[in-house]
């Protein structure tokens, strides 16, 4: 059979609608039929050491980080109770953050920066809300550690305490000088873990993702319920594609 031009141009039309409706029905389908509990029901999971015991938030070592697995298995989560660097619990206030940003480009909060992330918005962006600190002195928090950029994990990004400088200068080096950063070794962007991981320096245009806890006053326990921010990078939701973690998850000692 002959096809001439016109028919041609139909087909590769035809052909065309049929990929780009199939690209968009596949992950909304996807959505759809996903069992109840992975449609953004976050699993409510108690931190506990390695031996199984509940970690105790008023025990918490200050600038010290622990990993932990939510909400997924395999997905590494940092905890940090954050201090100044006399070592002293520093409180973490709400703040909103925008989902897309500009870097702030100023040493972290702790160390005199006073920028608010919202003047760093992009174009159109969306904003959330960013709890702040739990725990007895509103200074612990926790961020997933697959860094916004292209997708580097701990131990590529993870906390520099106050004080103790990372081991490669930031752009501009100020940033970094005296760490109390979320740093990734792999290209270098760095996040405010004092300001809901806001973005200090490029080329990350996107905040970590905050892992929303919940302390048991009467216990002392701490909960990871949440996550808030950006979609955790490689993920079309925070709960697709793995298994959920369940109601305990170990935080591992990192030092
Ligand atoms: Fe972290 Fe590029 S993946 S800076």
């Amino acid at each position: 059979m002959k096809i001439d031009r016109r028919g041609f141009l139909r087909i590769l039309t035809f052909v065309g609608v049929i990929g780009a409706t199939t690209a968009y029905s596949l992950p909304l389908a996807r959505y759809l039929y996903l069992p109840s509990e992975l449609k953004g029901n976050m699993p409510k999971t108690l931190l506990v050491d390695e031996n199984g015991t509940p970690l105790k938030a008023s025990s918490l070592p200050v600038n010290k980080m622990f990993v932990f697995e939510y909400p997924l298995k395999g997905v590494i989560n940092i905890l940090i109770n954050l201090g100044n660097q006399n070592g002293e619990p520093v409180e973490i206030k709400p703040l909103k953050v925008p989902l897309s940003m500009k870097p702030m480009e100023e040493p972290s909060m702790i160390f005199g920066g006073k920028k608010d992330p919202t003047e760093f918005a992009a174009e159109n962006t969306q904003f959330y809300t960013f709890p702040g600190g739990t725990g007895p002195k509103k200074s612990i928090v926790a961020y997933n550690s697959i860094c916004q950029h292209l997708g580097c994990i701990y131990p590529q990004l993870r906390y520099y305490e106050p004080g103790k400088p990372t081991e490669f200068n930031t752009n501009p080096p100020k940033v970094g000088e005296r760490g109390a950063i979320l740093f990734c070794k792999c290209h270098g962007s760095s996040y405010d873990p004092y300001r809901g991981g806001a973005v200090l320096t490029e080329p990350s245009l996107r905040p970590q993702p905050t892992i929303v806890l919940e302390w048991d006053k009467e216990k002392d326990y701490l909960y990871a319920v949440d996550v808030v921010g950006p979609v955790i990078f490689g993920k079309t939701c925070n709960t697709c594609g793995g298994e959920l973690v369940g109601d305990k998850t170990v935080a591992r000692k990192t030092w």
